[in-house]
């Protein structure tokens, strides 16, 4: 049994902001058309749903006319029209705009409407757009649906888990090399190749033994990282290629969700993508789970005092600062 017990994240780490980046709200599959999704995410309270066109559209949940939550009681959605339970107002679910207010004609100003915020639909999840400062959105996320190409994929797992690590810190864990070998009693990282900062974020290519006697050989792989918030890994492997689409999105102050999607490239060969699938999942959930037994409770230490082999933990911290700024 764990004796530590929490304390707030306050005293852990000085970041008092969610950096700036494109985060996951829902999964594609859960947002239906003439529904309203509520969610609580970044300390908020949003709705998600679909407008009549068919696009993923996350507004606040909060009525500007006094502040009901559109999604209780006999909130809906209908034809492109929210209602809000309280006093019926109805508003475009597209525009934000109010269409009626059943007990009055005078109309009210234009800047009275529903708080909508930038929404993206990439990889199977809905993302929203958030600026700390209030800006629009200074880049689009990382879609791999060009890695991906035309062939057919299969979803095999989902998994979420909620943690109480200082947010940056979960993606510092790839750079940091040493607790893979240390922490996971794992093979070291291969080196990285290719280190590119991209308009999205960064992208990093390694190149690996498929020889090295690993079960399930890997010859190259490929991250890319979305601001601090998504990561997409591709492995290909002799026999295979699978694809992690990774998302990271703080509840509030002190707990965030990771959930890992992993995606099978279908070889017409169910018995073997089942050997590979289960593997994968196996070696992925055992590892996020040992991470989490420390990153739980860790600190974010601005000045660590790293040594030789510690992996390029500061290089990420530089790449890490332009989304706080
Ligand atoms: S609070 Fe929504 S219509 Fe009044
Ligand atoms: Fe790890």
């Amino acid at each position: 049994m764990n004796a530590i017990s929490p304390i707030p994240m306050r005293y852990r780490t000085h970041d008092t902001i969610y950096p700036r980046g494109w985060y996951c709200i829902a999964e594609s599959e859960d947002v239906a058309a003439d529904k309203m999704l509520p969610v609580s995410w970044l300390g908020q309270q949003l709705i998600i749903y679909r407008t009549k066109d068919g696009a993923a559209q996350a507004a606040d949940a909060y009525c500007p006319h006094l502040g009901a939550h559109l999604a209780s009681h006999d909130g809906k959605l209908c034809d492109g029209r929210i209602t809000c339970p309280f006093h019926k107002w109805e508003f475009d679910s597209a525009t934000g705009k109010v269409e009626h207010i059943p007990y009055t004609d005078v109309p009210v100003p234009a800047s009275v409407r529903l708080t909508l915020h930038p929404t993206r639909e990439t990889d199977g999840m809905v993302l929203i757009w958030h600026d700390p400062a209030g800006g629009k959105p200074s880049f689009e996320p990382f879609d791999s649906s060009g890695l991906r190409g035309d062939d057919k994929w299969v979803r095999y797992a989902v998994k979420s888990w909620e943690t109480r690590c200082p947010f940056r810190d979960m993606l510092e864990n790839i750079f940091d090399t040493a607790h893979i070998t240390q922490l996971h009693n794992a093979a070291a990282l291969p080196d990285i190749t290719n280190y590119e900062p991209r308009d999205y974020g960064l992208r990093l290519q390694y190149v690996t033994d498929p020889d090295a006697g690993e079960e399930t050989p890997i010859s190259s792989f490929e991250m890319n990282l979305s601001a601090l918030s998504l990561l997409t890994q591709i492995y290909h492997g002799v026999h295979f290629t699978a694809l992690f689409v990774i998302s990271f999105t703080p509840i509030d102050e002190e707990r965030m969700v990771e959930t890992a999607r992993l995606y099978l490239k279908d070889n017409g060969n169910a018995e073997a993508m089942e050997q590979i699938g289960k593997a994968f999942v196996e070696r992925f959930v055992f590892e996020v789970e040992q991470d989490l037994k420390v990153l739980d409770y860790k600190k974010h230490l601005t000045q660590p005092r790293l040594c030789a082999g510690d992996g390029p933990i500061m290089k990420f911290r530089s790449y890490a600062a332009q989304y706080y700024d």
